[in-house]
Order: C-alpha cells, then structure tokens, then sequence
C-alpha cells in the first residue's frame, strides 16, 4: 500500500466516522447548528493537523484533539450506539417494547457513550504509560548444539519513530532494551514512520545500543516508503548490519548461528531494490548439525516462501497485532487481514520443524491506540531437546 493510498483511507475512514456521529446528533434532536459547528470542526481538522505540524506545535495541541478526542472517541461512540441499536431491534422483535425504547434513548445511549469512552480512554493511556511488556518464550530445537542451547535473541519491532512516538515512550522502550539480558538483539522493521529525518532520532535513542552478538535489522515496508536505500546506508554507517537478502555467520564454540535477512515485498514496488529473494539471502547458509538459522522477515507473509529453505526460526512484525484485539492472543483487527496475525505458529517441512514469531511491535500504526494488544519486546531462547 503506498503512503497516499493510507493517508486517503485514513481520512476516508475518519470522514465516516464524523458522519456517523453527525447522523446519531440528528438523530438525538440536537440543533442542526450545533451538527453544522461539528461538521465544520471536522472538516478543519486535517487543516489544523497540516498547520501543527508545518509550526511544530507540540504534540498534545494536535495528537488530542485530532486521533484521541476526534477520531477515537467517534469510533468508540459509534460502536457504542451501534450496539446499543442493535440490542434496541433484537429486544423489539422479541415483543419487549418498552426494554427497546430505553436503548434507544438518547439519554441511555449518552451515558454508555460517556462510561464506555472513560473505560477505554483509561486502558489505552495504560497502555502508552506503562511501556511495552517482555514476551519471554523458549524455542525447542531438536538436534540444536549444546554451544548454542541458551542463545538470546531480543526482538525488537515496528518502533515507527515519527509523529505519535514521545520522547518519554522511546526513552522507556530503550531502558526496557538495556533492562533484559541477551546475545543478540534485531529490530525487525518500521523503524521509523514516515520522513527520512526520523532515522536520526531512531538512532539518537537506540543507536549506541550493543549485544555480544551483534545489532541486526530488516527493512519495513516504511523505510522502503521513505527511501530503502537510503535508510539502509544511514543505519550501516552506524555500525548496525542491514540484512536486505543477505546472511550472516555468528560463531559460537564449535557451532554456527545463520542469521538471514529477507527484504521487504515493499522494497519491490516501492524504490525498486529487487523485493524478496530467499534463494540470495540463503546461499551461504549451510547448516550443519547442530547449527542454527534465525530468519529475519518484516512481513510474515514472507514465511509461506521459505518452506523449502532451512529456516527454522522466523522472526516478523508488520501486523502490530492489530493494536486492538482481545487481550492474551485472540482475536484482534490484524485476524482480519493476516494469516499470521501474532504470536508464535509451527508447521513441519520434511520433517523439519519451523518456528514463525509474530510480534507486535511497540508503535502505533494509523491511530496512536493499542487496547487489548500491548506494547511488547520478545525475547526468545533457543533450546536444546533432550
Ligand atoms: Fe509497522
């Protein structure tokens, strides 16, 4: 999806969203001018965002009134009045009248709004406040070496450093970095959100950041928006390697750890530097046993490609798990779009176990609200069966 794409279905969706609003304040009795002054807000809205922006208002003159006040309170109060509707018309057709009219009371259906709104407003502000959480899983690898029984891995993904991270949210996540002991540490893509100079301040926070093993990354889709080459060339010059279809060998004691990197599909369509190709970022890995290959690919979809390659942990992002779902790994908004929407999948090629690890990120994509779905780091431990 290119950048233009988004931002029209953002608008496009905040657009209906307003109007929804507009229709329930007809539908209440309000006074048209008081619709009309709504409606004129909204309009001014993006107006407003493109002016803040341009002066470099601080963020909460516009991350408020825009996407929390405007634009999540209207999808909260929508949702809020549609089930309301939705109750009203099922208790109507069981003959219960006068339980149906009370749903549809403009009085009833304000004070679920006002409850539900303080409810989800409080988890969400938990979530930004408290910092992304450790997933801490163990990966049992039959025939692994004992030298590599116990290696590390820290994952960190979609950081997308841009308009809606703080400085406060960037500091915690790198003290929440520094605060877990590892051997490696990858960041899986989206690094930074939407404009080049974002790569600075990505590097201001986290580029001093070292493992005894190395720091390695893949591009995301955003970086291949921004310009792929470009990003890829700032962050090797800061010390970091850059795994676009490439691998590299990390020894220890008698074994080797293939770490290999998948480039993005976006870095096809969008600058062109030749999009996903596992058969080159595979061809210096040869396992022997008791080896190990940890994959990096930013979009899980990329797994349903690598069957046929020895690649038995895969390491993703891209989804932010939908930043809204059901708490503990059910559904969530990505189940919609993804195959591999978070968390851990298993499947057996040849008799060969491969591992995939979605995770889900600790920045926001499209509106700056996780609810059900955290802020989170993985740290995976790789293990020896016995
Ligand atoms: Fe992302």
């Amino acid at each position: 999806m290119r950048i233009r794409t988004f931002i029209a279905l953002v608008f496009g969706g905040y657009a209906l969203l307003e109007g929804g609003v507009a229709a329930w304040l007809d539908h209440a009795g309000v006074l048209p001018t008081v619709t009309g002054v709504y409606l004129l807000a909204t309009l001014a809205m993006p107006v407003y965002l493109r002016m803040a922006l341009a002066r470099k208002w601080p963020r909460p003159l516009w991350l408020m009134p825009l996407f929390f006040s405007h634009f999540f309170l209207s999808a909260v109060f929508l949702l809020s009045v549609g089930a309301l509707e939705g109750a009203g018309g099922v208790l109507t057709l069981f003959g219960k009248g006068q339980w149906a009219a009370e749903m549809f009371s403009p009085v009833r259906q304000s004070e679920v709004v006002g409850g539900m709104t303080v409810l989800l407003f409080g988890l969400v502000f938990l979530n930004r406040f408290r910092g992304p959480v450790v997933h801490r899983r163990t990966v049992v690898v039959p025939g692994l070496g004992r030298d590599l029984s116990g290696f590390r891995i820290l994952q960190v993904s979609d950081v997308h450093v841009g308009m809606f991270e703080s400085s406060g949210t960037l500091l915690s996540l790198r003290r929440r970095i520094e605060s877990v002991p590892h051997d490696l540490l990858v960041f899986t893509g989206d690094m930074i959100d939407r404009r080049f100079p974002e790569v600075d301040r990505f590097l201001s926070f986290f580029g001093s950041l070292s493992a005894p093993d190395g720091v390695y990354c893949v591009l995301g889709n955003h970086e291949h928006w921004i310009d792929g080459p470009a990003v890829q060339k700032r962050l090797e010059e800061n010390g970091w390697g850059v795994l676009e279809n490439r691998s590299v060998p990390l020894r220890r004691g008698d074994r080797t750890l293939f770490l290999v990197g998948i480039s993005d599909p976006a870095s096809e369509r969008e600058d062109r530097t030749g999009g996903p190709d596992p058969d080159k970022a595979f061809q210096n890995v040869r396992p022997e046993p008791g080896d190990m290959v940890v994959v990096l690919a930013h979009n899980p979809v990329l797994w349903d490609r690598l069957r046929r390659f020895p690649a038995t942990l895969t390491l993703s992002g891209h989804t932010h798990g939908g930043q809204i779902g059901f708490p503990g790994g059910g559904w969530s908004l990505a189940t919609l779009f993804y195959d591999f929407d978070r968390g851990m999948f298993r499947r057996e090629e040849d008799g060969h176990l491969q591992w995939l690890l979605v995770n889900v990120g600790t920045g926001y994509f499209g509106v700056p609200v996780r609810l059900g779905v955290s802020s989170a780091v993985e740290l995976v431990t790789l293990a020896a069966s016995v």
